[in-house]
């Protein structure tokens, strides 16, 4: 299944693989996931991830650790411009004004004055009208130059319908959960037609076997078909899953804290899936998410406090 918009869209070969937003703003394709890492291991694995060829971090406010991915980036010495930030607004800041003063927090905690791609956590089924203003908050962000970009996170379909009626700015991506085991046809259907690029959480699947987050789920990292296609091309499980991504024209951001792990999960621009393979991939999918349903969300995970820098 591929669903490569056309356009300059870019050459999976390539270290970073430059995707194209639809805004002509350049994003690295593959970035650096900090979700669930502890603050105080996150400065050190950022900076990692800079020595190791990664250009594009993605955290978010309700993470927790802005201020740490901060600290990695000017450890790594990195210039700024030369490093791609993605942050999440999360929801208990949703509003116009409310919003505008999120990104304050969050620009503060990241020491930076401008943020490269600024998205909402999640939609507010229950609430869409104070989605639609935190969105319309972003959009005022990206006229002032604050943000270089805009987008959403877990939209589905008619969020996504719902959005496009009532605001102006096309989201430049939409950050959903995204695996083998879950692949999210109709999202990334939705998603190429409006010219949004889709970004995988989660993509080698973590969420299929973090502990704590539920019984009986089976790991992808442990799929024969996944390990079958590895071996073939001397790769490991989580490389073909990178791959399997970047070849179908989606954005990754895989977390480790694990220096070797790091560095593996951006070694995947030596070798090329082949249709088969992708498509043997593609067969894995069982419709079942690892994550929450964004229309069924736990609203007392919206009481998190974004705390002031
Ligand atoms: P760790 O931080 O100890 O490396 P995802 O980004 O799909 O949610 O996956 C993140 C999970 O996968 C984390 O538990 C991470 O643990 C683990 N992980 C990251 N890279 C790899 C890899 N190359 N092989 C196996 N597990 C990995």
């Amino acid at each position: 299944m591929t669903f490569l918009t056309e356009g300059p869209m870019n050459n999976p070969m390539t270290p970073n693989n430059p995707l194209t937003l639809n805004n002509c703003v350049r994003m690295p394709a593959l970035g650096f996931g900090v979700f669930q890492s502890a603050p105080e291991e996150t400065a050190v694995a950022v900076e990692t991830a800079l020595t190791a060829g990664y250009r594009h971090i993605d955290t978010a406010a309700g993470y927790g650790n802005e201020r740490e991915v901060g600290e990695g980036i000017r450890r790594s010495g990195l210039d700024r411009d030369e490093v791609f930030i993605e942050t999440k607004v999360w929801v208990s800041d949703y509003g116009y004004d409310q919003t505008l003063h999120a990104f304050e927090k969050s620009a503060t905690k990241l020491g930076v004055t401008q943020i490269d791609l600024l998205i909402l956590h999640q939609p507010m089924p229950q609430h869409f009208e104070r989605t639609l203003s935190a969105y319309r908050a972003l959009e005022q962000l990206l006229a002032d130059g604050k943000v270089r970009s805009i987008g959403v996170s877990n939209f589905m379909p008619h969020h996504l319908t719902a959005l496009r009626e009532q605001t102006h700015v096309v989201p430049a991506v939409n950050q959903v959960e995204l695996h083998p085991y879950f692949t999210q046809p109709a999202v990334q259907r939705a998603n190429t037609e409006l010219g949004i690029v889709t970004q995988a959480w989660s993509p080698i699947g973590g969420i299929t076997f973090y502990p704590g987050w539920g019984e009986n789920r089976a790991s992808v990292l442990d799929d024969t078909t996944i390990g079958r296609i590895a071996e073939a091309h001397a790769k490991t499980p989580a490389q073909v899953m990178l791959r399997w991504h970047l070849q179908q024209g989606r954005s990754v951001i895989p977390k480790s804290t694990n220096a070797q792990r790091i560095a593996q999960n951006i070694d995947v621009f030596d070798f090329t899936l082949s249709d088969a393979e992708l498509d043997a991939i593609d067969a894995l999918d069982r419709g079942v998410r690892g994550g929450p349903d964004p229309d069924d969300v736990d609203p007392s995970t919206w009481d998190l406090e974004i705390p002031e820098p």
